[in-house]
């Protein structure tokens, strides 16, 4: 930066005369001009000004010389110092001008530029199905309540009367945990919500107006319409007198909020070893409108939930005098309800989580 340009102008004319020190204000100047940053001109000082500096140690030489050269020699001397001084000061000032520049052109922001993209995310659409159907029912004065997945096979099973013999117990249709010895026991993973029944029902006393949303595990293989890991929400009424046109009264309000009032369900007779009578309820495709296709197997019916009375012998397991108290419950499919209503052909498309399907709900 300029530090050879006017190199000998910045000498005093008087320092010049003296050949050793003209040498050294030379090389101080130098040295001083030729500094890039602070560091480097520090450097520099403490080499002419430093406690063993050599301007310094010129300065105390004075006083041995001998009397007749000290006063000159003094003044010499003194205006090298100040004049090293001098241009210390003034490259100091020119370097910190300089870093301060460098800062300011650094954090030069361009407000004209766009704002970086920052990705939206978005609400999963099974959790809407869920937060939708969680919203009828506390619509209907319904609570919400949540039992674990890692469930016992007594609240799973056997406190919702399911024989011992059942098929649904099986190690080909039920995932059971090992154990510390690598063995099953009575540990599983539920393969619905119903237990969640059992549990709210053995703590509490009626009247219970409950759903449960969550997850359900299957051993099943992966195809259109199955998921080995899915969701439920289960959903129970007990109280005194709860009958079986009220399960039917509720259940149609409910398709009727979800799917539309024009939606066509039906109730068929069914089985299920906790409640009797029990029912599957089916709504009217919606991908063929009843004509039949891959989705509903060409039935022209989706069935999304098993219902029924509650049994008896529940109403034991639990406690509870079947005599005083009735009940119904229901379990539905969040993924069928999903695909129902977002026309969603494969179930597999909800847990790819690609990006450019997710994005279009
Ligand atoms: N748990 C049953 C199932 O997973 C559904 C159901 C729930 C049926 C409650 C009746 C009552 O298929």
């Amino acid at each position: 930066m300029g530090a050879e340009k006017d190199n000998m102008s910045r000498i005093p004319q008087e320092l010049l005369e003296n050949p050793e020190i003209a040498a050294l204000a030379d090389e101080a100047e130098k040295r001083i001009f030729g500094s890039g940053d602070l560091d480097e001109l520090e450097r520099a000082r403490i080499w002419l000004l430093g406690r063993k500096g050599v301007v310094t140690i010129l300065l105390s030489e004075v006083r041995g010389l001998p009397p007749e050269v000290r006063p000159q020699a003094g003044r010499l001397r003194n205006l090298l110092k100040k004049t090293v001084e001098g241009w210390l000061e003034l490259r100091r000032s020119e370097l910190e001008k300089a870093a301060l520049h460098a800062g300011l052109e650094g954090e030069f922001h361009d407000l004209t530029l766009p704002g970086r993209y920052i990705p939206r995310g978005r609400e999963h659409l099974v959790t809407r199905t869920i937060k939708e159907i969680e919203d009828i029912f506390v619509g209907l004065g319904y609570e919400i309540a949540e039992g674990p997945e890692v469930e016992l096979e007594y609240y799973n099973f056997t406190a919702l009367n399911t024989p011992e013999d059942h098929p649904s117990r099986s190690l080909t249709d039920t995932l059971y945990v090992a154990g510390p010895d690598g063995r099953v026991g009575d540990v599983l993973l539920r393969c619905h919500t119903s237990p969640v029944q059992v549990r709210v029902m053995e703590s509490r006393r009626p009247p219970l107006f409950v759903i449960s949303p969550g997850k359900a595990y299957r051993r099943d293989v992966p195809d259109a319409s199955h998921s080995p890991m899915f969701h439920q929400v289960e959903g129970f009424a007990v109280d005194e007198d709860i009958t079986f046109a009220d399960l039917k009264g509720t259940l149609e309000s409910f398709c009727r909020i979800m799917f539309g009032e024009d939606r066509r369900v039906r109730f068929r007779p069914h089985f299920f070893p906790f409640t009797e009578p029990s029912a599957e309820v089916d709504v009217s495709c919606i991908i063929c409108g009843g004509e039949g296709c891959r989705l509903c197997k060409s039935t022209g019916w989706l069935e999304i939930l098993g219902c029924g009375m509650i049994d008896p012998n529940v109403f034991g397991y639990v406690g509870y005098d079947p005599e005083e108290f009735s009940g119904f419950a229901f379990g539905m499919g969040v993924e069928r309800i999903a695909m129902l209503k977002y026309r969603i052909p494969d179930i597999r498309m909800l847990f790819e989580n690609d990006l450019r399907f997710m994005r279009q709900f």
